[in-house]
């Protein structure tokens, strides 16, 4: 059975009350919490720089993730590794020495993953697989929450859970999934092979509140994955 993980997304949290919106994620059973940076170039948003992660940092135990889409993420990588971030997704479609960057990530002492946009195919990681410990597939186009998830990545993410496995790379690579998951849709992206899932949305809409959210995608995860 893959270990399945509940990753939020604090994109819909309150962004004044950060420090408490993440001690409140940690209290809902959350295995990771997954920051949205974007720079307004990569993407048409813009959110967090270290400083608001480095703020937070202190009121939670839970480790937090970049999710880098910004142009620049060998300049930026540094800074959020000090701000507290275990793990770096850098898009593959931003980094023109992707192989180069992911190397650096992981010399400067973090855990280095890479992001692949709906449209790129997941040849653009083959060669780097060795390199991270997760690949993201985008289910929905990256720069905002809320959107509709993007069934047709499934066989993408059965793609790569064969690519991987062919690698012999099952227990070192985990496939994440970013956009659109909710309870309509966990367990397809759970059953094509994912096993990190990101909500931002379906988190903080649920009315019986986050605890209950994180617990009801946790156990549909689980189900797709048991049979
Ligand atoms: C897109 C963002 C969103 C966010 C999750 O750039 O990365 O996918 O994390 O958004 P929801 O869960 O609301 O689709």
């Amino acid at each position: 059975m893959p270990r399945i993980e509940i990753a939020p997304s604090v994109l819909p949290a309150d962004f004044a009350r950060l420090g408490e919106e993440v001690a409140a994620l940690e209290a809902a059973g959350v295995d990771r919490i997954q920051w949205d940076v974007m720079d307004g170039q990569f993407v048409p948003n813009l959110t967090f720089g270290p400083d608001v992660i480095a703020s937070a940092r202190k009121y939670t135990t839970v480790p937090f993730e970049a999710h880098l889409m910004v142009l620049t993420p060998d300049q930026m990588a540094a800074e959020y590794i000090d701000a507290g971030c275990q793990r770096l997704i850098v898009h593959a479609e931003a980094c023109v020495h992707l192989h180069r960057t992911l190397g650096n990530i992981t010399s400067l002492g973090a855990k280095a993953s890479v992001a692949l946009n709906p449209a790129t195919p997941i040849s653009a990681v083959a060669h780097v697989l060795d390199l991270v410990d997760m690949v993201l597939i985008m289910t929905v186009n990256p720069g905002f929450g809320g959107q509709q998830y993007i069934a047709s990545m499934e066989p993408k993410i059965r793609a790569l859970r064969a690519l991987i496995a062919a690698e012999g790379l099952t227990d070192a690579v985990d496939i994440e999934v970013d956009g659109g998951i909710g309870p309509a849709t966990i367990a397809a992206a759970a059953g094509a092979g994912a096993n990190i899932l990101v909500a931002g949305s379906a988190l903080y809409r649920d009315p019986e509140g986050l605890a209950h959210a994180v617990a009801d995608l946790r156990a549909r995860a689980h189900a797709a994955v048991a049979t």
